[in-house]
């Protein structure tokens, strides 16, 4: 039907569709991708190592999951909401805490607590795309489920500093920032502040870093300049130093992080990379123990954070520590005549049954053309079949990197491989 909707784009003098992706969401290209799945192998194996267990969800949520507890800003301007066939209001999950804490509240009764879970969403915020900001990304979340003691936050940074360790960050490349809702609350109250000055006073902190009229907004609130050096917390104070027991030492109390969100109740925490060009958090998290309360049921003390994938990507380019793309193709299968392509078919079936992945070169292109093909999709091996090939019993497999040739048979191919 293309010649159909060519001549009606005519007829109407439009323009060619952009190939552009929509504005602040990515395409990933191969070489993209595999990055990409590089930093979600590490995710999984780092949070399996402590013994969390993978969960999943739709994308799409009832609107008034996020109008409870999870902040005005949110909920008002960053979500892609709309009005469904059946008059629903949907949303495009800006984040998977309330998700989570749905499919807990549903199975409140059946689960057997503490729970380690974790999951690797895509998210989406109607934000002003910049660097390290983007209307869409992938954020491994981690949730400690029944835990209400400290253990429950040492746990969570513990598998926070270990994952960019993972990633092979040293511990003078990120700090951990900590601070407590608890304390921060019962500071405020003490300085006489009312629950409404304290929500505009967290509001204000949360925007902190964005605004240089910070003094003047928080006299507005509180009518008069807010000494953070007062904030003391002894639940963070405890928490560092039971931290740097354990070898981090990369923590610091920061009594400006606040944290979006409207459901924190006690300790919270942001990590952020100690260069000057990724100014965005890597991980944003900490305690909320009320969340349940939206769905009816019981309280479950609960600790978590979510790392997104932007972010690191920037923070692991800045360090040079990307990993070099490599193909998930082990060999490639050069064909020297067309009449041998039938043979190089079944050769690749043969060498697929043992566990090789392996693509045949259908170009009719010269041999030369072929390898160099495979050098460019850096693919590591190469056999060529030719007349010696299909009329006797071995093949060449040459390794590209050092011209290395081993001799194997049909169902020996992957003698090849072995160092
Ligand atoms: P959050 O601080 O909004 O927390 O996001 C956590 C991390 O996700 C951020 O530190 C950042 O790396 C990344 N992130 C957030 N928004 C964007 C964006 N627009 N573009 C790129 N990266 C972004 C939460 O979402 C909480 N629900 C985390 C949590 C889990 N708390 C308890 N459990």
């Amino acid at each position: 039907m293309r010649w159909w909707k060519s001549s009606i784009m005519k007829e109407k003098g439009e323009k060619n569709l952009s190939t552009e992706p929509y504005k602040g969401v990515r395409d990933f290209y191969p070489e993209s991708q595999s990055i990409q799945n590089y930093i979600t192998d590490v995710w999984k194996a780092t949070v399996e190592s402590f013994g969390y267990q993978e969960y999943n969800a739709s994308i799409l949520e009832p609107s008034d999951l996020y109008r409870a507890k999870t902040g005005e800003e949110i909920v008002n301007e960053q979500t892609y909401t709309f009005t469904d066939r059946g008059d629903r209001e949907v949303t495009l999950r800006p984040e998977m805490t309330p998700t989570v804490a749905r499919m807990i509240a549903k199975k409140r009764k059946e689960l057997s607590f503490p729970l380690r879970w974790y999951s690797t969403p895509n998210l989406f915020r109607y934000e002003r795309p910049q660097r390290g900001r983007l209307r869409e990304h992938t954020q491994l979340n981690v949730d400690f489920f029944g835990i209400d003691t400290i253990d429950a936050e040492i746990e969570l940074i513990s598998i926070a500093s270990t994952l960019l360790t993972n990633f092979g960050m040293s511990p003078e490349q990120f700090e951990i920032r900590i601070n407590d809702r608890a304390g921060m609350s019962k500071a405020f109250s003490e300085m006489g502040l009312s629950d409404d000055q304290t929500y505009k006073m967290y509001k204000l902190l949360d925007r902190k870093k964005k605004i240089d009229n910070f003094d003047e907004e928080a006299e507005k609130i509180i009518g008069a300049p807010l000494d953070l050096s007062k904030v003391k917390s002894i639940a963070v104070t405890k928490l560092i130093r039971q931290l740097n027991e354990i070898g981090i030492t990369n923590v610091k109390y920061d009594p400006s992080i606040i944290r979006g969100f409207d459901y924190y109740t006690g300790i919270i925490f942001e990590v952020f990379d100690t260069s000057s060009e990724n100014n965005r958090s890597l991980f944003g998290g900490g305690r909320y123990d009320n969340l349940l309360d939206i769905f009816g049921v019981d309280p479950v003390p609960t600790v978590g954070f979510g790392m997104g994938d932007v972010t690191i990507r920037d923070v692991l380019d800045t360090y040079g520590l990307l990993p070099e793309v490599i193909s998930t193709t082990d060999l490639s299968i050069c064909v020297t005549k067309p009449e041998y392509r039938d043979f190089a078919t079944l050769l690749a079936k043969d060498v697929r049954a043992q566990g090789v992945n392996v693509s045949v070169n259908y170009s009719n292109k010269k041999v030369g053309d072929q390898i160099r093909y495979a050098d460019n999709k850096k693919i590591p091996y190469i056999t060529c079949i030719g007349d010696d090939e299909v009329k006797g019993e071995t093949f060449k497999i040459k390794e590209l990197a050092t011209g290395k040739e081993t001799e194997v048979t049909r169902n020996t191919v992957t003698e090849a491989f072995v160092e």
